[in-house]
């Protein structure tokens, strides 16, 4: 018997450093690890003792022999992982966590924002160093992302938000809520108190569609659908109106698909969740049967991962069948083991048209929005792609009453700091932020997270990438480049308690 991981994993690689015989790949040394969709276990190597168990933060990992009935498919999918990519476990050089400088408990850090890249940061800094760590963030309750953009119907992976809980009972820990850095607080008053600002504000903004009628009545995106059933306090509770039959989705990444799932799921499963109260009453009274998820791409390169697609593919209440558009049969029928068009052998093939009895998610491919009617019906264009051009070919009106915008996030510019517009990021070498302009390092000021990656990767990627800015913290600490701060701790907490009243320390 070995062990497997399955649908939840996150990529945070907790279980690589805790495998005695290296056995879980790939691991955060090796090219694949950036684009993995998760981590896989040799069943051949692996001596069955737990510890990957243990360790995994979002319970993925489970004995082969004790896997759910739909999750056995994992211990096939750890498996072919090997058979395709082959073994190495040999260890690589050793390496040693960096640690803080002499004297480092003189050191005052601010991490901005509580998301997993804040929290990891934090976790990093607390356990190398002997510096106080303040953590602030505009929202009341921290998490970022874990709080109020996991999907409510994923538990084990909120989970995770248990061991960013801990952070906050650590004594040299102080977290503002409620307070927001460039608009309550200025760039240069948190720097005035802190060695160093280790900016992990993530993507809060929607990418734009740019087609006509996308700002209105029927048209939402997802970001603040999101918000809507996680009780974001931005997000009104009577923002989302669901008294139409068919909604369009734009986008088939991994949000997209957890915006179908609750369209689609049983209000009485959501019952049993964290779901914000006013949504689950509004999807008590839905009216909606069919998710129309339109992908501009074909069906192997749909953006969302194989273990979120194949978890959802195996819900028994919920029907999916693929539009038939000319060309699709043809590409499922010729995908290749491992392909993502193969995710759809055996899915039915039906017409968007046809009329179905039972809730359906309907998968539409090389379809883009070209327009938004104010009823919610969406003009799509084909595209079909010759030779690496994008050709448009024939236009149809997919008849809808609401418009979900699942296109992906983009970074808001933050005050006082460089900003990239093409990318939607702060400019940065090594998680130190760059003027562009000059090309030198903005002293004191970091990046970490999706403000400094773009928006994408799951929650665990975020922890490699703060291990990346923490050295170069660290590395700044030990030259002695880092600002001197002129105001204290304690004087910071006077600043914030004139300036914000109801902002809040959060233990
Ligand atoms: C809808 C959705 C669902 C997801 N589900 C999963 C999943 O199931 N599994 C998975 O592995 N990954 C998932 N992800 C990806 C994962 O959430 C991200 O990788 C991760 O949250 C990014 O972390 P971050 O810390 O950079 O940003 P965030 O989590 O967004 O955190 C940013 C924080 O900064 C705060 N902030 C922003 N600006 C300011 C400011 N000016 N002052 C103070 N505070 C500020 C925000 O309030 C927020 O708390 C999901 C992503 C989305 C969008
Ligand atoms: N594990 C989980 O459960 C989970 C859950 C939610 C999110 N996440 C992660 O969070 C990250 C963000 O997810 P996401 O779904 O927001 O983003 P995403 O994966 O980048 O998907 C965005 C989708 O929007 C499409 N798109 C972008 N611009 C478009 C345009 N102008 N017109 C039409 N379509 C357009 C993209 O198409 P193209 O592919 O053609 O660009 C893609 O299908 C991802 O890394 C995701 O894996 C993970
Ligand atoms: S979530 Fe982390 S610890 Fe759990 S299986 Fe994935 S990489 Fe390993
Ligand atoms: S059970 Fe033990 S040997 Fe097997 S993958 Fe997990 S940590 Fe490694």
């Amino acid at each position: 018997m070995a062990y497997a991981i399955t649908q939840t994993c996150c990529n945070d690689a907790t279980c690589v450093s805790v495998c005695p015989v290296n056995c879980i790949h790939p691991t955060p040394d090796e090219p694949d690890f950036g684009t993995t969709e998760m981590l896989y276990i040799d069943p051949r190597t692996c001596i069955d003792c737990g510890a990957c168990a243990d360790a995994c933060p979002v319970d993925a990992v489970f004995p082969v022999d004790l896997l759910s009935a739909d999750q056995a498919v994992f211990s096939d999918i750890n498996a072919q992982y090997y058979e395709d990519n082959g073994a190495d476990h040999t260890w690589g050089a050793p390496r040693f966590p960096r640690s803080g400088p002499q004297g480092s408990d003189e050191l005052r850090i601010a991490v901005v924002g509580t998301g997993p890249a804040a929290a990891y940061t934090a976790q990093s800094l607390l356990r190398s160093t002997s510096a106080e760590i303040t953590m602030i963030d505009r929202l009341p309750v921290p998490g970022g992302l874990v709080r109020y953009g996991v999907a409510p119907d994923h538990p084990s992976t909120k989970k995770i938000g248990d061991s960013f809980a801990a952070l906050y009972r650590h004594p040299r820990l102080r977290a503002h809520m409620n307070l927001e850095v460039g608009a309550d607080v200025s760039h240069a008053e948190v720097a005035e108190h802190h060695h160093a600002v280790v900016y992990a504000v993530g993507a809060s903004r929607e990418r734009t569609l740019d087609v006509s009628g996308e700002d209105g009545p029927a048209s939402i995106s997802a970001t603040r659908f999101v918000g809507w059933y996680n009780a974001h306090p931005d997000v009104p509770p009577d923002a989302v109106d669901l008294s139409a039959e068919r909604v369009v989705l734009v986008g088939n990444g991994n949000v997209a698909l957890d915006v179908a799932r609750i369209l689609l799921s049983d209000p009485e499963e959501l019952a049993t969740t964290d779901i914000a109260e006013h949504a689950l009453r509004t999807l008590r009274r839905s009216r909606v049967r069919e998710v129309v998820l339109l992908g501009r791409r074909g069906p192997r390169d749909a953006a969302y991962t194989r273990p979120e697609f194949r978890a959802l593919s195996r819900n028994p209440d919920l029907r999916i069948v693929v539009d038939d558009q000319p060309g699709v049969r043809e590409a499922i029928d010729a995908a290749a083991p491992g392909d993502k068009a193969a995710l759809l052998d055996g899915v039915p093939i039906e017409s968007c048209e046809q009329r179905c009895a039972d809730k359906r998610l309907v998968l539409r491919f090389w379809s883009a929005p070209v327009e938004i009617a104010s009823d919610g019906s969406v003009l799509v264009a084909r595209t079909v792609q010759r030779e690496r051009v994008q050709l448009t070919s024939e236009q149809d009106w997919i008849s809808a009453g609401l418009v979900v915008r699942s296109i992906g996030y983009r970074s808001a510019p933050l005050a006082d700091l460089p900003f990239d517009e093409a990318t939607a990021t702060v400019p940065h070498r090594g998680g130190r932020v760059v003027d562009p302009v000059t090309e030198q390092p903005v002293s004191g000021a970091y990046v970490v997270g999706w403000i400094k990656r773009g928006p994408s990767g799951g929650i665990g990627t975020n922890r490699t990438c703060s291990q990346e800015t923490v050295d170069s913290v660290l590395d700044d600490a030990v030259a002695g480049r880092l600002p001197v701060p002129s105001g204290s701790r304690r004087a910071f907490t006077r600043l914030v308690r004139r300036r914000k009243p109801s902002a809040h320390k959060f233990t």
